[in-house]
């Protein structure tokens, strides 16, 4: 069975064996498992965003449970990006799984800069831009906006042969102009989507229960929003789109697919069960050889047509 996944790129186009990500802030920096073979079954992983400097993220309480999900605003805690490197990027080499890292910056001048550092560092096979945080400039989410998120890409684009996966939010009202920018500015895939924001109030407290007031959304009460996101930018996406949103097993998986996403990634569902992106993964096996799908890729789009 062929579940492989190409992820073009300007000039150095990335083979994954199967299009299972972990998402980013879900699976730490793909360092933490002591036996590097433990993670080859994985089709990539895409590590905790970094920033520039280091961020010790938001006050607690930042979790909070809720039906069929979790909202969080950890706020991007991480060492910063010359730790990441230092720390984290030489144990990238004996991995022998793609990894994405993910980036967030303050302006795009900044995004290029951590791209280009990147870009000359060993095991780093590509870049997600986390376009979910805010533009210090305005303060609007970078991916609320077509012109932001694709002056980010650009700038990108100009300094990295390394694929680009341009992460966007569902938190706009129209998120195809969105896509469509970024792609048209240089993105080699695109990954819908971040979490959406949410809140949740302590009724004995009569506060709200995150220290932010506001979190993000994430787990199974996503999945149908994420899924007519990625259905409607399918109509319009030239690059490999990369669903996420609520995905615990096989047929959350083939359902992205059938709407026309290339890959998936897992979040919410590594905290479940760690080992879900492993069942994820048997359980597209089972259905391909249920169905006589010989490659996975034919599926893509597939209730579209
Ligand atoms: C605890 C937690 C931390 C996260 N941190 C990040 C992050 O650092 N960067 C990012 O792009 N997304 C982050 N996300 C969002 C996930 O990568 C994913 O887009 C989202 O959770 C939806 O997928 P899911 O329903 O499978 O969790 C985080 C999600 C959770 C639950």
């Amino acid at each position: 069975m062929d579940l492989s996944l190409t992820i073009p790129s300007s000039n150095q186009h990335v083979e994954l064996a199967n299009p299972v990500f972990t998402a980013s802030g879900t699976f730490g920096f793909g360092t933490d498992h002591s036996d590097a073979t433990e993670m080859t079954y994985l089709g990539a992983i895409v590590t905790k965003t970094t920033t520039l400097n280091p961020r010790f993220g938001n006050p607690q309480p930042r979790i909070a449970e809720t039906s069929s999900g979790m909202l969080n605003s950890i706020g991007l805690q991480n060492p910063g990006l010359e730790a990441v490197i230092s720390d984290k990027a030489p144990s990238w080499t004996d991995i022998e799984v793609p990894i994405f890292v993910s980036i967030a910056a303050e302006d795009a001048a900044e995004f290029a800069y951590m791209a280009e550092r990147l870009s000359t560092v060993a095991g780093v096979t590509g870049i997600e831009l986390n376009l979910s945080c805010p533009n210090v400039a305005g303060g609007l989410d970078f991916s609320t906006d077509p012109k932001l998120a694709s002056q980010v890409v650009e700038k990108v684009r100009k300094v990295t042969p390394l694929p680009i996966i341009a992460k966007l939010t569902p938190n706009v009202t129209n998120i195809i102009p969105i896509a469509q920018a970024v792609e048209n500015a240089g993105a080699n895939a695109l990954a819908l989507t971040n979490t959406l924001l949410g809140t949740a109030i302590d009724i004995e407290r009569q506060k709200p229960i995150l220290s932010t007031i506001f979190g993000g959304l994430s787990g199974p009460a996503i999945k149908p929003v994420v899924l007519a996101a990625v259905y409607k930018v399918a109509e319009f996406a030239r690059v490999p789109i990369i669903g996420i949103g609520g995905i615990r097993t096989g047929a959350d998986a083939i359902e992205f697919m059938l709407a026309g996403a290339a890959a998936v990634q897992i979040g919410t569902g590594n905290f479940l069960d760690p080992e879900t992106p492993r069942k994820v993964i048997q359980e597209i096996q089972e259905y391909m050889s249920q169905h006589n799908i010989n490659k996975l890729s034919d599926i893509i789009g597939g209730a579209r047509r």
